[in-house]
């Protein structure tokens, strides 16, 4: 039998579910939650992103004097969210964060005691190519965050979230589409992934669980 992440809806992890979803994270290395806010909010996440994506810079690969812009590898534009100037509904979204990353630290031990995210806009055409989320010279991202935003979204639109899975036992390929309201969390070390072309806009919410202690 192969193993297989996890799939849920809604976000309540406590009791019984913690312990499922803290299994798949540390086994296939993944869990994907469905209808993840009440409607309305990611909604208005939605129209955040979209008001925002005029003046959204192309993301970057790499950090520091490091850094480079390679529309080849990744063509993202991106925007980072600053927690103390969100919206209201970037507040909420950023408390559900806090709850989660909360009943995972009980489960995992984990120690994640931050995140870091940011709005993210993929027009027709852009990928981003296999990867890691790591750098190579910091190791506190520690749990991936993918929030999608995208509204009857459909297999013809491309754009899946490619994961590579690592534990023998799992499938090795596992690809995700970015339906609206759905929520993705898989382990930032050592799960390499890619964003297919997309067809259509695609929007989402990318962060990162870190902890910052070690
Ligand atoms: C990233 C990333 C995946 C996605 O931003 O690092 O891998 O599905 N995003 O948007
Ligand atoms: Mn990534």
């Amino acid at each position: 039998m192969t193993r297989e992440g996890v799939h849920r809806r809604g976000i309540d992890v406590s009791g019984l579910d913690a312990e499922t979803v803290a299994e798949a994270l540390a086994g296939p290395g993944y869990c994907v939650f469905d209808d993840w806010l009440p409607t309305e909010l990611w909604q208005a996440l939605l129209a955040e992103v979209r008001a925002d994506a005029a003046s959204m810079a192309y993301a970057r690969i790499g950090r520091g004097a490091d850094s480079r812009q390679l529309e080849t590898i990744r063509g993202d534009r991106t925007c980072w969210i600053d927690a103390s100037h969100g919206s209201a509904a970037v507040k909420y979204y950023l408390a559900r964060i806090d709850q989660l990353r909360q009943q995972l630290n009980r489960r995992l031990f984990l120690g994640l005691d931050d995140y870091e995210c940011h709005f993210a806009h993929y027009p027709p055409g852009a990928h981003y190519e296999r990867h890691r989320d790591r750098f190579r010279n910091d190791d506190a991202r520690t749990l991936s965050s993918v929030y999608y935003l995208n509204e009857n979204w459909s297999a013809a639109d491309g754009g899946e979230l490619r994961l590579h899975l690592t534990d023998p036992e799992c499938e090795r390929v596992v690809d995700v589409m970015p339906a609206a309201n759905r929520f993705v969390l898989f382990r930032s070390a050592d799960i390499e992934h890619a964003v297919l072309r997309t067809r259509r806009d695609r929007y989402s919410i990318a962060g990162w669980m870190r902890r910052s202690g070690v």
